[in-house]
């Protein structure tokens, strides 16, 4: 999109703003569409919306005939308020509140994934109330690494229930017991985040059909649907090693800042190898159940970039900075920090020089990027950060800053707001 246009969008939805490519989701849900077209059984997509819970998204996900995986009440709330009814949405989340639980059950969810023996419990309560049965899946624990990350502690082991501790096993047996109120339907794993390898998702697969293999052989009940979550990466995001993280300060001394090969992933090859083992896992069965797999990410991430405009340009002894009207109040720090992706200038300008990008926050680590080269920039021009459509705007708060519009471009052409821009005074009204 050329700079004129940008301009032109800012000034009728406000500046920064995301922009939205309907095209680029459809594109994006196709390839799973495409390399699950030979898998022997039935193939189901979902979104996982807490991805990017806006309804715009959540309606364009709907319009092709994508389900809503939900992680909140928001989730929940936002996906009926899009259009969806009940049998198109799953429920699974590490914390669900008695009300959500109770909300997933009035509206009929396809299923609600089980985290532990605790919320199978508090779920029993829920549907004696309401004297209901419901569908339910076990979602298992799996061990992943969440890259340079997991040095600070973040680890994924706390979502749904171990096998190797066998509360996944305590949670099976309690369903059956309880069989005139939980219909035994699926099992359910999450293996990571922008995995570029089948690897891990060959093995959550092993590990469900293990829990399936104890379910048919102790209860007589074959489990109809496994979900493999989510996790699928993408070429334009690249996760930095603890190496890379290592690479960068030493090229930050050097006032360099490290290009990635951004397009080397092959997501296809990954979806075809996954689909592959599916398919010869199950050849042994006498049918093959139902799959489902839930991205946020790959259906999202690279079909939303940022255009913010320059505010001011700053020199000083670390550099040439360039401060944009968009910051850490939409870019999560952390993510940032342990992420890489392209950032690019919008102007026809051939000079090319290095800039440090930063926010426009009263806050010392409101920084985007250091030693980036640009063609060279001037206040009001505006620059493109690229593929923040997952966990960006559903993380962005409002400090110091109310949060920005979200504009979707139409495969028709048109734009349009999905999201308006926040204004003072929807902040105001909260605490007055
Ligand atoms: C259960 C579950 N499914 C799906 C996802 C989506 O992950 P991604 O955006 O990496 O595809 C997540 C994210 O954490 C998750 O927890």
């Amino acid at each position: 999109m050329n700079h004129d246009k940008v301009k032109d969008l800012a000034n009728k939805f406000g500046s920064p703003f995301f922009l939205l490519s309907e095209k680029q989701i459809e594109k994006n849900i196709e390839i799973f569409r495409q390399c699950f077209s030979v898998y022997k059984g039935k193939f189901t997509l979902g979104y996982s919306t807490k991805t990017n819970p806006s309804l715009g998204i959540l309606k364009i996900m709907k319009k092709n005939n994508v389900i809503s995986e939900c992680a909140s009440y928001l989730d929940l709330a936002s996906s009926f308020e899009a259009g969806y009814s009940g049998e198109d949405v799953v429920y699974a989340g590490l914390h669900k509140p008695i009300e959500s639980l109770d909300y997933s059950v009035k509206n009929n969810v396809k299923i609600i994934n089980i985290e532990s023996l605790f919320e199978a419990k508090n779920i029993y309560e829920v549907l004696k109330k309401r004297n209901t049965k419901i569908r339910v899946g076990i979602r298992i624990a799996f061990p992943a690494q969440s890259g340079i990350k997991s040095i600070l502690g973040v680890t994924y082991d706390r979502f749904g229930a171990s096998l190797e501790s066998g509360e996944a096993y305590k949670i099976a047996d309690f369903l059956v017991e309880k069989k005139d109120f939980f219909d035994l339907h699926g099992v359910h794993c999450h293996p990571g985040s922008n995995i570029k390898s089948s690897k891990k998702y060959k093995v959550a697969i092993d590990e469900l059909f293990r829990l399936s293999e104890y379910i048919k052989e102790k209860h007589s009940i074959k489990i109809k649907l496994f979900n493999i979550g989510g996790g699928v990466g993408i070429s334009e995001v690249h996760f930095y090693s603890l190496f890379d993280l290592m690479f960068n300060t030493f090229s930050r001394i050097f006032k360099k800042r490290l290009q990635y090969d951004i397009k080397s992933f092959n997501q296809k090859k990954m979806l075809n190898e996954i689909v592959e083992h599916l398919n010869k896992k199950f050849q042994s069965n006498d049918d093959f159940p139902e799959v489902m797999m839930e991205p946020g990410r790959a259906l999202i991430g690279n079909a939303i970039d940022l255009k913010a405009k320059i505010v001011n340009i700053k020199k000083t002894n670390s550099g040439s900075w360039l401060i944009i009207d968009a910051g850490t109040n939409l870019l999560p720090i952390l993510t940032l920090f342990t992420e890489y992706r392209s950032i690019k200038s919008l102007n026809q300008s051939e000079k090319i020089l290095k800039y440090s990008i930063a926010g426009p926050l009263l806050y010392s680590s409101d920084v985007i990027a250091t030693n980036v080269k640009l063609s060279e920039q001037e206040i009001g021009d505006f620059i493109n950060i690229g593929d923040v459509g997952a966990y960006f705007n559903s993380q962005s708060s409002h400090f110091l800053f109310a949060r920005c519009a979200t504009v979707l471009e139409e495969n028709n052409g048109n734009f349009k707001a999905i999201e308006r821009k926040e204004e003072f005074e929807d902040i105001i009204t909260r605490s007055n």
